[in-house]
């Protein structure tokens, strides 16, 4: 069907004068005596066009004019009065009729509503707006890692490891519950890889591998983690940026973090102001000056031991006890963003107890090699490490932690056949969107979100 996207409409005055044909959703319609005006929405930006039809020239379209249907309008392009471009209707065609129970009547709904249709909800403004926001994020993100010689590279989604070690990995099996297997392991032998499979909660192990030969790579897909945290900045499934970077110590993963953050958030800044226009006066008021400032200014780097200090002697009453030793919690997180620092933060350092075993241990014997990056508003955006190199180290760590070396053969080859100093870090697009858009649950930075109870 050949039409003219909204968007080309409304930015220029080339069209002017001119018959066009749009097509669209509407959004809003009313009547008068002699005219009729309805808004349409094609996707393809914010604004809506306006769509004025002369009653005695037009009639038969009062189904076209119900808000939901979907229709195709010709008609001259004319200046409107708020300025831009409107169509004078010569023709409507009513694509897909809209009854009058379709949920989206009212202006404003609740997010809470909104999530119990996920397949009209896309159609609100705030979807509009974030969706785009979304996808010029994620181009921004591969531009970044393609024009800097990093190599894209497909880790598996099914995997055999769990790569945090921690336990949260959703089982990938095509044999249901049966009585008939005498032990687990006979059970895993018997099923489709003839072991245990799950849904790979992170790219890094291979990612190093490619590292280990590619020199810079970047991973970009889904990630999945079966945690019960029914928190407001966890999904089940996310989306997951990993570079991996050879010859790479702490301080050159962490320089090569901030210097993405700040080069993707300006594309943004760049590319979507009317959707961070739109962002700033409904959902976070400083929004844009928050991003610039991000673009402009040096993030902060405290040492775990200083975050600790500083938490202790802060006089606030945390739910949470700290201690040197302890995993920081939310609110630990949020007070030193938002209340200390007022701008990201990366954490370096932390105790290696309460980071996965892959990190490279430091010669004080008690941290690794780690940063958290911590924004105001959301908390972690980012997980980065050194990764251990050696073989040794490795192997005494991952026995104390009970781990099954045979798996991680081939992780732990990474560190007999040349090994070399390399980093990397993940980033959660969505924990990302939520900072850049100021929307504050995750389930409404995403198409579908998948949470404890919840999957449609
Ligand atoms: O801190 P995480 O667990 O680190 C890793 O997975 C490392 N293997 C990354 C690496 O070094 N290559 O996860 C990284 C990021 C978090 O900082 C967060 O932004 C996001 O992934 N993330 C989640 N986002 C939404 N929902 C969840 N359940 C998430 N779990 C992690
Ligand atoms: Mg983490």
């Amino acid at each position: 069907m050949k039409h003219i996207d909204i968007k080309d409409i409304l930015s220029g005055s080339q069209y002017q004068g001119k018959e066009v044909t749009v097509c669209g959703w509407v959004r809003t319609s009313r009547d008068s005596k002699n005219m009729a005006f309805m808004e349409i929405n094609d996707g393809t930006t914010l604004k809506h066009l306006q769509v004025v039809i002369d009653k005695s020239q037009l009639s038969g379209f009062d189904e076209a004019m119900r808000v939901g249907a979907a229709v195709k309008v010709v008609g001259e392009a004319v200046p409107s009065r708020q300025g831009g471009l409107e169509v004078n209707a010569k023709e409507i065609v009513l694509l897909g009729g809209c009854p009058t129970d379709y949920p989206l009547q009212k202006k404003r709904h609740s997010f809470e509503f909104l999530r119990t249709i996920p397949h009209l909800r896309v159609r609100t403004n705030t979807f509009n707006a974030m969706l785009r926001v979304r996808s010029v994020l994620s181009f921004a993100i591969h531009r970044y890692f393609q024009e800097r010689g990093f190599v894209y590279v497909h880790t598996p989604i099914l995997t055999a490891n769990d790569c945090e070690g921690a336990g949260e990995v959703f089982k990938v099996t095509t044999i249901g519950y049966s009585t008939e297997y005498k032990s687990e392991e006979e059970y895993y032998e018997n099923d489709f890889f003839g072991k245990r499979a799950g849904l790979s909660v992170s790219g890094q192990l291979e990612g190093e591998v490619a590292a280990m030969a590619m020199g810079k790579i970047y991973t970009f897909g889904p990630s999945f983690r079966a945690e019960n945290s029914n928190t407001t900045r966890h999904v089940a499934e996310f989306w997951h940026i990993e570079p991996e970077v050879a010859f790479a110590e702490l301080p050159d993963i962490i320089e090569i973090a901030e210097d993405m953050i700040k080069s993707i958030v300006k594309e943004v800044l760049e590319k979507c102001p009317a959707e961070l226009e739109f962002f700033e006066n409904f959902f976070e008021q400083g929004l844009k000056d928050k991003l610039r400032n991000l673009v402009e200014n040096d993030f902060a780097v405290l040492e775990y031991t200083e975050a600790i200090e500083i938490l202790k002697k802060s006089g606030k009453k945390f739910e949470y006890l700290v201690e040197w030793g302890c995993d920081l919690q939310t609110e630990h997180e949020r007070y030193i963003t938002e209340e200390v620092f007022k701008k990201p933060v990366f954490i370096v350092n932390y105790p290696k107890d309460i980071k996965a075993f892959y990190m490279k241990q430091n010669s004080d014997g008690k941290t690794v090699a780690a940063t958290d990056l911590l924004v105001p508003g959301v908390g972690e955006i980012i997980g980065c490490s050194e990764r251990e190199t050696d073989y040794d180290k490795l192997v005494k760590i991952m026995k104390e932690r009970n781990m099954d070396l045979e798996e991680y053969r081939d992780y732990l080859d990474l560190r007999k056949f040349g090994s070399a100093p390399h980093s990397g870090f993940g980033l959660g697009l969505e924990r990302l969107l939520m900072y850049v858009t100021g929307i504050g649950n995750i389930r409404d930075v995403i198409l579908y979100p998948r949470t404890v109870g919840n999957i449609r």
